[in-house]
Order: structure tokens, then sequence, then C-alpha cells
């Protein structure tokens, strides 16, 4: 009783994990050995000669071969026991509909599902709705039950949140005591959604009423003395300017009571960090930090794949982010993917902790002064795939000199399109 040995013991009884998936990308009719030119989505490199490997295409831009997804949930089944999957989007291949229509679209998705639930029993499963969650992709009305009633049906949802989720795809869920996950459809958000570019859609419209939402389970988070996760697919690009003005309000008014910002649709990893906010602009102090998952694709951009675990206190507060991957090239060559730790945020990156005030010095003190720093945050940034590279992967992006970088640097520092435009340019 209180000898150091049994306080030590329950104090790592009281920690946590999380697992962080994005951008899975399965394509349930991926062939070895066919061209990628012949099934590959976009502007895809035309070439009969390159074969599709078992274990993905990175070169060819392909999407997720269910033998990745599966040689990824077989190394998550054998880590150590995990509070929560947080599922955020994106869980079919971008070409889907092109090949297969609308119902292998929820297919997939439902698919997708049932493999995690079997590789993790009992361990709660909470999403959020991504731009290719859909069919076609990018689009979604309000309401939208024939789509959302597949992810009310997947998720642990229950009472208002399963209606909620049933109407707009997104909904606030208590997980214990302590922690409310609040699911975001971005796709209200971003003007990525064409019909939330016209200000008289009822798409535009659940917009504005997910914010007033999302500002109310915030407050009454708050009053209770809970602490609060929020998910969403897209990372602030592309969102109405009065979203992301809104978003950054309440990420600083709650700034104590949100421990966790989790995003996904970029494929890299990286964060965003939200700020203090005058009347237009958001350029103040850091109040929160925005994980944008790594994919658990291998392609757009040629990447390898990654699965994240956040560990937590007994507070649900970030201690650290541990990103695990698998080298595609040597696992196609191998016939069999190997998943590793390939770095943890706190030591890799020389943090004192997880805290926004943490990463905004990382972000301003080395990210965007120590080449070293740099470039080793742009290698992470794919988990380190030193391939051949497709056409969506862009130039290399390898200096602080480079133009890119600045890209780099605002996109990091701002969470709002105007105000990551005024860095860019300054
Ligand atoms: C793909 O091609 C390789 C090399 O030609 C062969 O060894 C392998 O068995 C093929 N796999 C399938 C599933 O066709
Ligand atoms: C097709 O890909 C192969 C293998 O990478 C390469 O050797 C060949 O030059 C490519 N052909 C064309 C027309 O790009
Ligand atoms: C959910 O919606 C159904 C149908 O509209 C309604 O009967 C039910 O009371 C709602 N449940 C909750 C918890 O709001
Ligand atoms: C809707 O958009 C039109 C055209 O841009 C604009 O004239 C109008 O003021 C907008 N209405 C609202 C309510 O924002
Ligand atoms: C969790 O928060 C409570 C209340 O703020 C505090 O007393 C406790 O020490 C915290 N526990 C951990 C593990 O940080
Ligand atoms: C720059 O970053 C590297 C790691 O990439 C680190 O070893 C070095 O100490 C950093 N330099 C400074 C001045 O912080």
């Amino acid at each position: 009783m209180g000898s150091p040995r049994l306080l030590l013991l329950a104090s790592v009884a009281s920690a946590g994990r999380v697992y962080h998936l994005t951008d899975i990308h399965v394509d349930p009719i991926y062939v070895v050995n066919s061209s990628t030119a012949a099934y590959c989505n976009g502007p895809v490199i035309k070439n009969a000669s390159l074969q599709a490997p078992i274990f993905g295409a990175p070169v060819g831009d392909c999407a997720t071969p269910e033998a990745l997804y599966d040689s990824a949930l077989a190394f998550m089944a054998d880590q150590p026991a995990a509070d929560m999957v947080l599922f955020t989007g994106d869980f079919t291949q971008a070409g889907l509909q092109r090949e297969a229509g609308a119902d292998s679209v929820l297919d997939t998705i439902a698919a997708t599902h049932e493999k995690l639930r079997a590789a993790l029993p009992g361990v709660k499963v909470y999403g959020a709705v991504g731009n290719h969650d859909s069919y076609p992709g990018d689009v979604f009305d309000f309401p939208y039950e024939a789509g959302y009633g597949h992810f009310a049906a997947l998720w642990d949802v229950e009472g208002d949140a399963k209606n909620a989720t049933l109407r707009g795809g997104y909904f606030s869920q208590r997980h214990d005591d302590a922690l409310v996950v609040i699911s975001l459809n971005t796709n209200y958000l971003s003007m990525l959604n064409p019909l939330v570019k016209d200000n008289s859609s009822a798409a535009h419209r659940a917009g504005f009423d997910m914010m007033a939402w999302f500002g109310g389970e915030l407050a009454a988070a708050e009053q209770r003395g809970d602490v609060v996760y929020v998910l969403g697919h897209i990372p602030g690009e592309s969102w109405l300017p009065a979203h992301s003005l809104t978003y950054q309000r309440l990420m600083q008014r709650y700034a104590a009571t949100v421990k966790g910002q989790f995003y996904g649709h970029d494929h890299e990893d990286y964060v965003r960090l939200t700020r203090e906010c005058d009347d237009a602009t958001c350029t103040g102090s850091a109040t929160g930090v925005v994980f944008v998952g790594p994919s658990l694709t291998e392609g757009w951009p040629s990447e390898n794949p990654a699965v994240r675990v956040y560990v937590t206190d007994g507070n649900y507060t970030v201690e650290d982010a541990l990103t695990y991957t698998a080298d595609i090239l040597e696992a196609n060559e191998k016939g069999a993917a190997t998943w590793v730790l390939e770095y943890s945020a706190k030591d890799r990156l020389r943090l004192d902790d997880l805290s926004p005030r943490s990463w905004e010095k990382y972000v301003a003190l080395q990210l965007a002064t120590n080449e070293s720093a740099f470039d080793d945050h742009v290698a992470l940034r794919r988990r380190g795939y030193r391939g051949p590279r497709s056409r969506s992967s862009g130039d290399r992006c390898e200096a602080l000199t480079d133009p890119c970088a600045v890209d780099l640097l605002c996109k990091s520092n701002f969470f709002n399109d105007a105000d990551y435009a005024f860095c860019v340019k300054n």
C-alpha cells in the first residue's frame, strides 16, 4: 500500500492510448499485377509496364489494397489495448464511384469498419465523414440519411448522437465520465462541397447550424467539467471564412476544455495551430493543436502508410504522438509488411510536452529556422518515403530556401485560408 511500485503501476494504469486512423481509401477491386494505369484514379502515369504490387503502388497514385489495410489491422491487434479509435474519414478509394457506384462506396465503408471491429474487439470507434465518403465524391446535401445512416449504424453513437449522425453526419457523444467526442462534418464547412458555395442551399445553412450547435456543446461540456476531443476531416482548407473564424474563436474560448483536435484529408503528417483572434484574423498566441493525421494509404502523394497512436494521461491530455509505418517498397519486395515505430513526436522534435505553447515554440524556433529540423519534418510528412514519385507528389521540398518551405511553414502556423495566404505573400 503506497509503495513506490504500486504508485507507479497506478499511474501507468491511468494512462491511455488512442488510435488515429485516417484516409484509409481501401480499394476493394485492387488487382495485383494489373497495370496501375488500368484502375488508379486521376492523372496516373499511363504506362502499362507498371504493375500493381501486393501492398500498393505509391508511384501510380493508387488507393489502398485490402492486403495493406489487413496488415495494419494485424499490427494494431498485436499492440497494447487502446481506449478508442478516432477514424477521421475517407474510408474508400477516390475513384471508386467511377468503377462501381454508390453501393460500392457504402459497402466498402461497412467492410472497412467490420474488419476494424474484428481486429480491436470492444474498442469504441468514433468517426468523421470524409469528402470521399459519398457518391459522387465531395457532394453532401442536407439531410443525407441514405449516406449517413451507414455511419449511424457503424460508429459508437447512441441516442441524440445517433440521431444527429443520421441527419447531418456530425455528433457529440460521451465516451466516459470525463470525455466527450465531438465530430464535425467538414463537408458542410468546406467549399470543396459545391453545395456549400450556394448560400441558398440547405447544405450551406447546415454548416452554420452545425457551428452554432458546436458552440453550445462546448459551453455545456465546460459547464459540466468534461473535456472534449474534436474530430473532422478537412483541416481548415477551403472552409468558408466565417466558419474558420468561428472555429478558432471557439478553440480560443474553450482552450481548457478541448484536449485534442484530430483531422485528416491531406495524407501528410503535420500539425496546424489555431490562434487567438481579433475581429477578422487569428494570428495571436497558439490556442490549440490540430493533428493532421498521416494517412494509411500509400498514394496521393507517394508515401509510406501510417497508423498514429496518442499517449494520453488520465485526463485525456495528449502527452505524445507515436507514428507507426511500414516501408511500402520493402513490403512489396518481401511480400510482407513490417510495421515499426517511425518516431515519437516528443523525443524526435524535442518538445517539452504536446501543449499548443510547445508546438508554437517548435514551429517558430526549429521548423522555421533550423535547416536540419526542417529537413527532418519534410521527411516525416511522408514517413520517410524515398522511392519513385507520382505526379501528385509535387516538387521535392528539401531546404528552407526552397519556395515550398514558405507554404509548409504558413500552413503549420495558421488555420484560416486568409491568414495562411497573407503569410505566404509576406
Ligand atoms: C504477380 O507477379 C509476380 C511476378 O511476376 C508473381 O510472382 C506473383 O505470383 C504474381 N501475383 C499474383 C497475385 O498474380
Ligand atoms: C514505363 O515504366 C517502365 C518501368 O518503370 C520504364 O522503364 C519505361 O521507360 C516506362 N515507359 C514509358 C513510355 O514511360
Ligand atoms: C431519434 O429520432 C427518432 C425519430 O425521429 C425519435 O423517435 C427519437 O425520439 C429520437 N431519439 C432521441 C434520443 O432524440
Ligand atoms: C448570398 O449570395 C449572394 C450572391 O453572392 C449575395 O448577394 C447575398 O447577399 C447572399 N445572401 C446571404 C444571406 O448571405
Ligand atoms: C486530472 O485532473 C484533475 C482535476 O483537474 C487533477 O486533480 C488530476 O491530478 C489530473 N490527473 C492527471 C493524471 O493529470
Ligand atoms: C537543429 O535540429 C537538429 C535536429 O534536427 C538538432 O539536433 C539541433 O540541436 C537543432 N539546432 C538548434 C540550434 O536547436
